[in-house]
């Protein structure tokens, strides 16, 4: 579980001004245009070592403390609430959420009725009111008791419908936010017409909101989290928001056609006992990566209507919700340098290098950055501040330059003008770029990846082996190595008659490998072990696969338009390569699959991609299965590709994620945000022995 934040020191009077100082200049920053220099980490850091400082000093308080404050006292606007827009107190640990719940049913003199777990959404708070079912306001939180007129943003938000489903006037409250891709969107927007990115998604929203007259269009997303009566709203519609606990006003308000977290992955749900509420806080937090929004944390509420008040509401902050923070998901780090990579389809990608930042448990040093259009497209410079992402198993992302953090030290990214690795050309002419040798460029990587384990298996050929034979001219890609002769291999360095007969001996062995393996390590942009898999055995040998035009292949399950084009483009390019590997006399063949003349015929859908008549007899035909966690019992010596194999043998589709369409989850020990989705969506989890034992025929 989460512990106890950190805080930052603070040792004296002059550095708690100093602190103060700091905090209350960087919430202006983060609740105006949303452009505060430090993150959400770093912020909070400094807060609580402001109130520890405050807490051993009473007399020392100054006035602008953030503590203590809505929005740290930052700013204000000249549009009232009618009720104040609040804050939430924070816990970190379950122990933290065990004690606030204890506290509120002390104070309450009874157990909580039922509580509201819903996600704590990353945006910034707005109040919409409605007369008479047309919005007809928008306000900005301010200091909480009133804020800023942002009425222009009408029309701008997904989910804050101009009309209600029914004619009736009300405030809805909830968080307006930038889902990842408004947020691309939006900077692509925003950079295209000559303006500096936005850091995050959150201070693009903020800086969003608060623009007026801007040349370009923005979209956000609307997520409410309460409702409120206002002066003309008629007695029952009243009456309801008075008396119904949390979760029916949520109810009301997606009646009325306004968008709550209830359509989301992770949706608002009652929860009777303190653990069903920590078991749905692990719940949320596993599925946090894969949201398309960002989330900081989890919002606990008490659901009935007395309970919150009789609870009432600290100065500000009410006593009945807490929010159990997640642990940071961004973070603010230096761009300090950017890597050109030759990948083995010769493909030349731009990598960030940045100083190190630990981010949700690990160590962050490089993040991905697409291409050099992105490049351009984020306005990105060496030695700017820059936001990086990363949750879960997603690979770490540089979000956005901090612009208004630069020194005037940063220098451009120069792409470079030649192919990094060889020197020659690059083909600039899509947005991957890639040099004009294309697979050639990085043989010993392709060859590599061909002669390895999951592809033809060729024991005996590592990298400097690979190496040598590149440099000595023997080779050029691998259909090459079934061409070697024994006098060639016993000619390199260290090489003896029993090894070189044992490597060509592997070589010749690799021949038999199913057209699935060959096909694999052809090294096809888009096509893994998986698919690969899919490929060889919807077709059933190489020639069908040859003669496969774009619609062919979105017949095999899991391509699409998009896959389809860069199949068809890259068979053709490898036409030289597969020639030679049939010259050698390579199998092409995929055992037991019948090809899609036969499968139609059979009655089988086409995009099923399954082998034969026979195989709706076997005991995972029909279902999607998903492997996650470490195998255990018979399985635990099977790597995942071959676990993946495995389900295949048996009829069923391997996937690496879990979605609605998932039938089956073999979950081993530690099991992370998979089985979590899976529970939620309601998939049936197996072990790994249940697993083994319904396809012992197959092992
Ligand atoms: S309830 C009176 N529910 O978090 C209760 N707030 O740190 C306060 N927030 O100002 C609001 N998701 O902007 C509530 N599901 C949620 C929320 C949520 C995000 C924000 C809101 C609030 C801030 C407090």
């Amino acid at each position: 579980m989460i512990e106890t934040p950190a805080r930052t020191e603070i040792g004296d009077q002059a550095a708690y001004a100093a602190a103060v100082q700091t905090a209350v200049a960087a919430s202006a920053a983060y609740y105006g245009e949303g452009d505060s220099p430090l993150d959400d980490d770093a912020f909070d850091r400094l807060v609580r070592g402001i109130a520890a400082y405050e807490a051993d000093h009473p007399g020392e308080v100054l006035p602008d403390s953030p503590t203590g404050k809505v929005a740290g006292g930052a700013v204000a606007g000249d549009v009232p609430h009618t009720v104040p827009m609040l804050s939430l107190d924070n816990v970190f640990s379950a122990e933290g959420l065990e004690a606030w719940a204890a506290g509120l049913a002390r104070r309450l003199g009874r157990e909580v009725a039922a509580w509201s777990v819903e996600p704590k959404l990353d945006g910034l708070a707005i109040s919409a009111r409605y007369s008479g079912g047309r919005l007809v306001r928008l306000v900005t939180r301010g200091d909480g008791a009133a804020g800023e007129d942002v009425s222009h943003g009408i029309g701008m938000i997904a989910g804050l419908p101009g009309r209600l489903a029914a004619p009736v006037t009300v405030e809805l409250r909830g968080e307006v936010l930038m889902t990842h891709a408004q947020f691309e969107a939006a900077n692509a927007a925003r950079t295209a017409a000559g303006g500096a990115a936005f850091a995050n998604p959150r201070s693009a929203a903020a800086g969003s909101l608060r623009a007026k007259d801007r040349p370009y269009q923005v979209e956000m997303t609307f997520f409410a989290y309460g409702a409120l009566p206002l002066d003309g709203t008629d007695d029952e519609t009243a009456a309801r928001l008075r008396e119904l606990p949390h979760s029916g006003i949520m109810e009301l308000v997606a009646g009325l056609g306004a968008h709550t977290t209830a359509a989301t992955p992770v949706p608002a749900i009652t929860a009777a006992t303190v653990e069903r509420v920590t078991e749905r806080i692990e719940e949320i937090a596993a599925l946090r990566a894969g949201l398309d929004f960002g989330i900081d944390g989890i919002v606990v509420k008490a659901d009935a209507a007395a309970d919150q008040a009789e609870a009432g509401i600290s100065s500000r902050a009410p006593r009945w919700a807490i929010a159990y923070k997640l642990p940071a998901v961004e973070k603010i780090t230096r761009l300090l340098e950017v890597e050109w990579n030759v990948g083995r389809t010769g493909v030349i990608a731009p990598r960030a290098v940045l100083r190190p930042v630990e981010l949700d448990g690990s160590t962050v040093t490089y993040a991905t950055l697409h291409n050099a259009a992105d490049i351009e497209r984020r306005g990105l410079m060496i030695g700017d501040h820059v936001t990086v992402y990363k949750a879960g198993d997603v690979i770490p992302r540089v979000e956005a330059p901090v612009v208004h953090l630069r020194t005037g030290g940063e220098r451009p990214i120069e792409p470079p003008s030649a192919c990094p690795r060889c020197g020659d050309a690059i083909d600039a002419s899509q947005q991957r770029w890639r040099c004009v040798r294309g697979r050639a460029c990085h043989a010993v990587a392709s060859v590599r990846y061909a002669v390895g384990r999951d592809q033809l298996d060729i024991e005996g050929l590592g990298e400097n082996r690979i190496d040598q034979l590149v440099d000595a001219g023997l080779i050029t890609d691998f259909a090459d190595l079934f061409f070697l002769s024994h006098d060639q291999v016993i000619g390199l360095e260290r090489m003896g008659e029993t090894s070189t007969a044992a490597l060509l001996a592997a070589i010749e062995g690799a021949k038999a490998k199913p057209l699935n393996k060959v096909f694999c390590a052809l090294g096809v942009r888009g096509t893994g072990r998986s698919m690969s898999r899919r490929i060889a055995r919807h077709f059933a040998t190489m020639d069908a696969i040859r003669a496969a035009d774009d619609a062919a292949f979105q017949r095999v399950d899991g391509v699409g338009p998009e896959r389809a084009a860069i199949l068809v483009a890259e068979i053709a390019e490898l036409a030289p390569l597969i020639d030679k590997l049939v010259a050698a006399g390579v199998t092409m063949t995929e055992p037991g699959a019948t090809g899609p003349a036969e499968a139609a015929e059979s009655g089988e859908p086409a995009e099923s991609g399954e082998s034969g008549p026979e195989t709706s007899a076997l005991p995972l035909a029909g279902l999607s299965v998903v492997a996650t966690g470490s195998m255990s019992g018979p399985l635990e010596s099977l790597s995942r590709n071959q676990v993946n194999e495995l389900i295949e043998r048996a009829g069923g589709k391997a996937s690496s994620s879990v979605s609605a369409r998932t039938s089956l989850l073999v979950a081993g020990e530690k099991a992370g945000s998979k089985k979590a989705k899976a529970e939620k969506l309601g998939v049936e989890i197996v072990t790994p022995e249940e697993f083994a034992a319904r396809v012992a025929a197959f092992l």
